[in-house]
This record gives structure tokens, sequence and C-alpha cells, in this order.
């Protein structure tokens, strides 16, 4: 049986792909924003996972405004990065895992929520920067992975509600793959951010902070922000945030919380990252005895420290 071994959650600014791409990683500006990604590739090259799915939007790269689908879950074998006008990010082609994604497309469908099938996809800055992030910069990325573009751009976006209950339709869809594989799920986009209008550059770090604390603890707290709410307090583009929603809600109520990074600005936007995992991962890890269990579930936290 599939499962889901964790969930991480990115910002995907553009400036950092072309930090990347242009080598200024190093820069005093970039250093402080890559650092707090260096714990989070560590831990991403010991989880190994067989396939990732990257809940992100896309910025009318694949999809121009003359087709907005709400949910679009790339079902292809590969999907190339986009132009987004300075040519394609030189990134390795993503290669797409077609058996497990059509396998999710018929669970969710039949659950009821009317996915957008994509045989054929590029990815933008949305999908690409957090797989650097995670994954850093090698030749082929490690993994397959199957994109989910949220629309993000066009009103009227999904709520929060919503996003979050299609990730337990997603985590159904997973457990219910009959190959043992792991997937971790990303959520993608923000902070808080907002690129025009008179408010642009606007950054809520407290809201931020609230939002991860929340993501963490009471995700369902959550699923009740208004559009409006979550637009007046953390910009136009920090409805991005939703996205995170369908990261949460494939995974357990409780979660343990591994690693979290925030840090403003990059470009014009507040950087976020976080990594919650199963708290029984935590736990069963090590193959203890029944007694042994037991104690050890008394003093999770403890466990969780040792084995890291
Ligand atoms: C910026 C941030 C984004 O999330 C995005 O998609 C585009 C631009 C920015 O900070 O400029
Ligand atoms: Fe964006």
């Amino acid at each position: 049986m599939a499962k889901i071994i964790a969930g991480v959650a990115s910002s995907h600014v553009p400036a950092i792909g072309a930090a990347i791409d242009n080598k200024q990683t190093e820069e005093p500006y970039w250093r402080r924003v890559f650092s707090g990604f260096e714990k989070a590739k560590e831990w991403m090259a010991k989880a190994k996972p067989d396939v990732a799915i990257v809940v992100y939007n896309d910025h009318a790269s694949a999809f121009s405004v003359e087709i907005v689908p709400t949910f679009a879950l790339g079902c292809a074998s590969e999907f190339p990065p986009a132009d987004e006008g300075w040519g394609p990010r030189p990134v390795p082609v993503v290669q797409g895992h077609p058996e497990l994604a059509s396998h999710i497309a018929q669970s969710v469908i039949l659950d009821e929520f009317d996915l957008t099938i994509c045989n054929k996809m590029q990815v933008d800055h949305g999908l690409t920067v957090p797989m650097n992030l995670l994954f850093g910069s090698p030749k082929q990325w490690p993994c397959p992975v199957i994109p989910l573009a949220v629309n993000v751009v066009l009103y009227p976006p999904p709520t929060a509600h919503r996003c979050y209950m299609l990730g337990k339709a997603i985590r159904k869809a997973v457990e219910s793959y009959p190959e043992d594989l792991n997937v971790v799920i990303f959520g993608t986009g923000g902070m808080s951010h907002q690129i025009s209008g008179p408010r642009a550059g606007l950054i809520n770090s407290k809201f931020d902070k609230a939002f991860l604390d929340n993501l963490s603890k009471d995700p369902k707290k959550l699923t009740r922000i208004s559009h409006l709410e979550l637009m007046r307090e953390a910009g136009a583009e920090g409805i991005e945030m939703v996205m995170w929603l369908i990261m949460r809600g494939a995974l357990d109520d409780k979660v343990e919380e591994t690693y979290r990074f925030y840090t403003v600005p990059a470009s014009n936007t507040a950087v976020g990252h976080i990594i919650l995992e199963p708290k029984r991962r935590a736990v069963t890890k090590g193959k203890r005895p029944a007694a042994k269990m037991k104690r050890a579930a008394a003093r999770t936290k403890t466990v969780i420290r040792r084995s890291k």
C-alpha cells in the first residue's frame, strides 16, 4: 500500500529560482534565505520519497488566462519547465508517475472532486523553485512528481476548506494504491505578499507565523479563513497559502512538526517553510518491542530528537 510519509510546505518566489540559476546563492541576501533550507534538504535526502505530489499554482505559464482549471492533475510521464519570459529554467525535466496519478484522478473524481486531467503540461517556478529548495540542484530529480496545479490567479479560487477536503481525498487515493510507495506531499506558495497595486510589498509576519502555528496544531481553524481575510491580512498573492491546506488535509489530524523556517523578505515575499510528519512514524522508527513502544509513546518528543 502506498502511504504519505510527510507533508512539506515552501514558498516558491521566482527570484529564488533566478538566484540559483544566476549562481547568487552565496550572496548575503540570498544566503539568509537558502541557509533555512539546508536542514530541509538533509531531511529530504534521508526521507528518500518514491514519489512527490507537488501542489502548486501555475502563473499563466502552462494555462493562459483563456483556460483556468481550478484543480489540474498532471498525469503525463514528463513535465518540461515552462518558458516564463527568460527561456525555460535550466532545471531537469520533471518525470511524472502516470500510474499513481491516474489512480488519484479516478479515486478523487469518484469522490466528487472534479479534477482536470492534464496529459501534457509544462511546469513553472511555482513547482520548480520548491523542488530546488527541497532537493537542491541535481542533474535529474531524485523521484517522480505528480503536479497538482490549483487556480489562485483568477477569481474565484477554491476555498480553504475545499482545499483541505481535497487533501483528505488525495490521502484516501494514495492509501488505496496497491504498490508500496512512500509519498511526500508539497504545499507551495506564499507566504504573505502582494506584488501590485497600492499595497505592493505588503508582508505580515504576525499573520504568517500564526498560520504556521495553526497549520501544525489546528489546521481546521485555517479552513474557516475566507478569501477576503486571507487577502486583507496576507496580501492579494497571499491567497496562494490555500494550497498549503491541501497538503495539510492529506496528513493526520495530529502531526509532529519536524522543522520550520521563516524569513523576510525574498523579493517582495515572506518565505516560509515547514516539514510535518505523522506522530506514529516517529514512534515506530527503529522497530521497538511492544513494551518499549509503550514507554516510548509516553515520551514521543525525546524519541524523535534522539532518532535524528
Ligand atoms: C513574486 C512572488 C510569487 O509568489 C510569484 O508567483 C511571483 C512573484 C514576487 O515576490 O515578486
Ligand atoms: Fe506565486
